[in-house]
């Protein structure tokens, strides 16, 4: 009797519309178990490992779902799975307290999008914010209610292999294309049936890795740490994200994922986020080789204590947080704390009003791969694509060119285009080079493909057919770079340069001195310097998805005139990592007058490609940089304003970027600041007058006292299209 008084308060309360969230978490709260508590801060995969092998219960799923012991899974996915799974979680367990399900939905579910490293090159935070939601829109249809994305890692050192899953280098970019992503995929309410919730990753630091080797030590400062690293979290959890993913690695002695400093501290104390912290694969079990836990108790204690909420795969919470709460180890009140953001998020989707809510098989069906969606995924890849070279204006070609010839490991690869973290991407969706010049070309052109060589090892075979194929073609297209395994998690690189005999191909080919299209496939800066001298037009294309053939081709054609900006730098060796814009004066500056000041004896100092670079097939003027006033108290404003005229023959789009930089400070500064940005369309001839608005929130940082304020004195304003070429002014800050 008693039981069935229990259940119906429950259901009362829990399904009480006029009842808040909160009083409805409290209702539930109430009824729960400390084991059924511990089960609903436990995830496991219920499909392959994305991680290292972790010890399981050895309880099947359904088991442990039955017993309240499991309160979430990543790695299920389709309304069937997630149906039975729900279905088994809320008919019966004794709370029926729904499942969340949660996948790597990085850039897209099926429909795969560009990698987001490509995606950030648009500068088009409008855009991106519409390719989340396409990607929301699908994973939700397949019953899915949670992606672990945005990754919003800064990254500084293309060695890593990571880079790829950011936005790069910079903390404004990144902190704009955290927003759209999170807004994207969260769509306006959560409770809506196609918005899943976001999670910023991973938390925090994790792309600062020594030698850009992944899951390494970072030691930076806080000021580096709040004012680079933070940055885009805090964008996120401003945008409104449900939930955070704790990181791998250790900060100055402290791994991320047993940080409270971090994890309360900054997260809940000084930011207000609400939401609940998941962490990464088993990170709360790496606090044992990380060395400051001595077992799997302590690492519970920890990770919980410090503000991780849910435990992904690490077993620690599920075979340790009850016992460790029954001896008083662990305070009930921080177990309850966590319950109760998890069932905040649950209630948030609606998951107790309706746990089969995004089990529409018909919706399924008709929303993966959708026409409006595959399309969409064009229109971001090729937005995505930087121009970096094209000399004597080789590009676009003419479509009445009679024969082309397409060489290169990557020119009719089906599965590297789709990308690192391409969930349920598969190659048959996947357009090629080769496919996606014969849509474009039809019949009238003449196709030759060879492979040429491999994208990794040393054969040179297929040399001598490739170089036939471009003796006999009026133009060649090289499609060369790496495989879509070379980048992303524990794929990090000590060498930047083309793999294999790759760049031995494009020599050789060029010995036939044919004109040469190079179109780069890759997931990290590369140093590519004889191609940079050698060849008249190079594509940077990264990873551009299913659509990338077809994307690549609109641009080689000039159906589509590039506009993408680098949000890397690419350096000329990698002994210059890590090279970043961003970065400080030193006290000895370089100067090539001065044999004493910081530079390389043995190469160029400056980048292959700076911060903000890409071309055009047509060209950009830039004239009568102009200040409203050259002094500014805080509480006015300056407006910055510049001509930019299209100087070529094509329209052409044209990123218009806004450098701050505080000459002096209490602490150093970087030599320039991205502050704000306009992408801007021209028709040939056309000229637009572009304005930026200073105010005093873009001259803040942390001072030597670590406050976020703003100091008076001389500032640099710098406007261009790129991080360095730019027009300069100046104005001054008074208080
Ligand atoms: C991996 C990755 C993380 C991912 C998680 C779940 O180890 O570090 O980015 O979201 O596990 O797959």
């Amino acid at each position: 009797m008693k039981k069935i008084i229990i259940l119906f308060l429950f259901y009362s309360l829990t399904i009480a519309q006029n009842k808040s969230v909160e009083e409805r978490i409290d209702s539930v709260l109430v009824l729960m178990t400390l084991d059924e508590k511990v089960g609903q801060l436990v995830q496991y995969s219920g499909g392959w490992d994305t991680g290292t092998q972790t010890v399981r219960p050895s309880e099947a799923h359904e088991k442990l779902i039955i017993m309240g012991k499991v309160g979430s899974f990543l790695n299920v996915f389709g309304t069937e799975s997630t149906h039975r799974l729900q279905k088994i979680a809320v008919e019966q367990s004794r709370l029926k307290i729904p499942l969340i399900f949660g996948l790597d939905v990085i850039h897209g579910f099926r429909s795969i999008f560009p990698v987001p490293l490509a995606e950030a090159c648009t500068w088009e935070p409008e855009l991106v914010e519409q390719s989340a939601r396409w990607q929301a829109i699908e994973a939700a249809s397949t019953g899915l209610h949670w992606t672990f994305n945005p990754m919003v890692d800064i990254a500084r050192d293309p060695r890593w292999g990571r880079i790829v899953e950011g936005s790069g280098e910079d903390p404004y970019l990144g902190s704009l294309m955290a927003r759209a992503r999170v807004i994207g995929y969260q769509g306006k309410k959560l409770s809506d049936n196609n918005s899943i919730v976001a999670c910023a990753k991973h938390f925090a630091g994790y792309g600062g890795a020594e030698g850009g080797r992944d899951y390494n030590t970072v030691d930076i400062s806080e000021r580096t740490f709040r004012e680079v690293f933070l940055k885009p979290f805090h964008a996120a959890v401003e945008a409104g994200v449900g939930t955070l993913m704790s990181s791998f690695n250790e900060i100055g002695g402290v791994p991320q994922s047993g940080c409270r400093f971090l994890l309360t501290d900054i997260l809940r104390n000084e930011w207000g986020f609400k939401g609940f912290v998941v962490s990464d694969w088993n990170s709360v079990g790496e606090l044992i080789p990380h060395g400051v836990a001595k077992n799997l108790e302590e690492a519970a204690q920890i990770g919980l204590e410090a503000g991780v909420d849910m435990d992904m795969e690490a077993s620690a919470y599920y075979n340790h947080l009850a016992d460790l709460v029954n001896r008083g180890k662990v305070s009930l009140d921080i177990l309850n704390e966590s319950v109760k953001r998890i069932l905040r998020i649950k209630f948030y989707l609606g998951l107790f009003d309706d746990p089969f809510k995004y089990c529409d098989t018909d919706l399924e069906k008709k929303t993966i791969l959708n026409k409006e969606i595959v399309n969409a995924t064009r229109e971001v890849a090729k937005r995505s694509v930087v121009l970096l070279k094209n000399e004597n204006y080789l590009l676009p070609l003419s479509k009445e060119i009679s024969k082309i010839a397409v060489l290169g490991p990557l020119a009719n690869s089906k599965d590297d285009p789709l990308g690192p973290w391409a969930a349920q991407g598969k190659p048959e969706d996947v357009v090629t080079v080769v496919e996606g010049l014969k849509n474009k070309l039809g019949n009238r052109t003449e196709i030759i493909y060879e492979e040429g060589c491999k994208i990794d090892g040393n054969s040179k075979e297929g040399f001598s057919k490739a170089v036939e194929a471009a003796k006999n073609a009026d133009v060649v297209i090289m499609c060369v770079g790496e495989s879509r395994g070379m980048s992303a998690e524990a794929r990090s690189r000590a060498y930047l340069d083309l793999p294999g005999v790759q760049e031995d191909f494009v020599k050789e080919i060029h010995k036939t001195g044919k004109p040469i299209v190079v179109v780069l496939m890759n997931g990290r800066p590369l140093t590519i310097n004889w191609i940079n001298e050698n060849i008249s037009s190079i594509l940077e294309t990264w990873f551009l998805g299913i659509q990338s053939g077809n994307a690549i081709a609109d641009i080689l054609f000039g159906d589509y005139n590039p506009s993408g900006k680098l949000t890397t730098t690419f350096p000329r060796y990698v002994g210059q990592v890590p090279i970043y814009y961003n970065h400080k004066m030193t006290g000895r500056p370089y100067d090539k007058s001065n044999f004493y000041t910081s530079y390389y004896l043995d190469l160029e100092n400056s980048p292959l490609y700076p911060f903000g670079y890409g071309l055009s097939y047509t060209t950009f003027k830039y004239s009568d940089l102009t200040l409203s006033q050259n002094k500014m108290n805080i509480n006015e404003s300056i407006t910055v304003s510049v001509n930019v005229t299209n100087s070529g023959k094509y329209e052409g789009e044209e990123v218009v970027q806004l450098y701050i930089r505080d000459l002096v400070g209490s602490v150093t500064r970087p030599v320039k600041e991205l502050k704000d940005f306009r992408k801007i369309i021209l028709k040939p001839g056309e000229t637009k007058k572009v304005e930026f608005i200073i105010t005093e929130d873009k001259l803040k940082f942390y001072d030597i006292n670590m406050d976020y304020v703003s100091e008076p004195g001389d500032f640099k304003v710098f406007v261009g299209t790129n991080s360095e070429e730019v027009l300069e002014s100046s104005f001054m800050l008074i208080k």
